[in-house]
């Protein structure tokens, strides 16, 4: 049995007088971020955000750049539940450039590749990758994390979508926050099928990172890790999260949730198949931390810090519970 609510949010209405990638209003930064951060530097400028326009709403998602003209996601996120069909790229928007989304450059897709198993009803195989023009400056990759993923592993995760899950206006600026990876008995009460976090999904539960998880409208965005060399690498993508008290709610950062991030280094054969590169395309240098002064690798509870995406309208937020 699994229980799970999608993480990508419906921006119908938040939206709906104005173009999709600059029509949300401005969320005053120092309120209602629920144990974040606001990212101010271009540190993450590997992170994209998404505007997916279907015929019956706005969605917001995020995804990292691989390359100069490859971004991975989720692939929820690039699957239009209403027709069962993947999005056509002249509906999905990728900003880049910049945490402020004001001041980002979008471009629309090119192609979108959803994982061939990718299945609506479990969510397994969630992740897509959508190719885009050639970007020319203004912009970072990420190397692919191939380490195992054991449990306390901090991850930081990021994204543009909701600060608290009953927030009804997105924040301005990307938001970072660190969670941790869960024991396998826990991530188990959440989906029986769970093996490990070395496996397609990793496990955050958080509980071990009290009032600190990623929330609707940051699907598809990057999890990182600082490895043992300093260097900043993708390890997941946000995909699903689920509060085992109540399955049924949308709910974010609660004290009995779990969210799934999906593995991306277990997917690199779906990523080179469909890129046409080899994988030591993808396993390249990592970034330089360039340092974050709310950001430690410690495993001390009071010492870590977090996300938690956007708001807009709730009653648009696409919750989707499987049982
Ligand atoms: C975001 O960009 C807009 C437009 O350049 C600017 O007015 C605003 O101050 C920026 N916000 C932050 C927090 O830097
Ligand atoms: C677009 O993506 C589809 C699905 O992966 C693939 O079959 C097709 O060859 C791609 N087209 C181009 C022009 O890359």
């Amino acid at each position: 049995m699994k229980f799970s609510s999608l993480l990508l949010l419906a921006t119908t209405g938040l939206l709906s007088t104005a173009p999709a990638v600059h029509g949300i209003e401005p969320l005053s930064l120092n309120k209602r971020i629920v144990g974040g951060r606001t990212v101010t530097t271009t540190k993450y400028n590997f992170a994209v955000r998404l505007n997916i326009k279907s015929s019956t709403s706005d969605y917001l998602c995020g995804g990292t750049l691989l390359a100069d003209d490859l971004v991975v996601t989720a692939g929820h996120c690039m699957h239009n539940e209403d027709t069962n069909t993947v999005y056509s790229p002249t509906s999905v928007a990728v900003c880049y450039g910049s945490p402020n989304i004001s001041e980002m450059s979008c471009t629309t897709a090119r192609n979108i590749s959803l994982h061939p198993n990718y299945n609506p009803l479990t969510y397994t195989n969630d992740i897509a990758l959508i190719q885009i023009s050639q970007l020319k400056s203004g912009f970072d990759t990420l190397p692919v994390y191939t380490g195992k993923v054991p449990e306390s592993t901090v991850l930081t995760t990021m994204g543009w979508g909701k600060t608290m899950d009953t927030s009804t206006k997105l924040p301005s600026m990307l938001m970072a926050v660190d969670i941790m990876v869960g024991g396998i008995a826990m991530c188990k009460k959440a989906e029986s099928s769970f093996v490990s976090s070395d496996g397609p999904e990793i496990c955050s539960v958080n509980s071990l990172t009290p009032g600190k998880d990623s929330c609707q409208g940051d699907s598809g965005s990057p999890a990182i890790i600082t490895a043992d060399d300093g260097k900043k690498y993708l390890v997941g993508l946000t995909s699903t999260g689920v509060d085992l008290k109540d399955p049924t709610a949308a709910t974010c950062a609660t004290a009995y949730g779990i969210a799934f991030y999906t593995h991306i280094n277990y997917f690199m054969s779906f990523i080179t198949a469909t890129s046409g590169r080899p994988a030591s395309f993808f396993y390249g240098q990592g970034e330089e931390d360039t340092g974050d002064a709310s950001y430690s690798q410690s495993k001390s509870a009071a010492s870590r810090s977090v996300i938690v995406g956007g708001g807009a309208l709730v009653a648009a937020i696409a919750a989707a519970i499987v049982f």
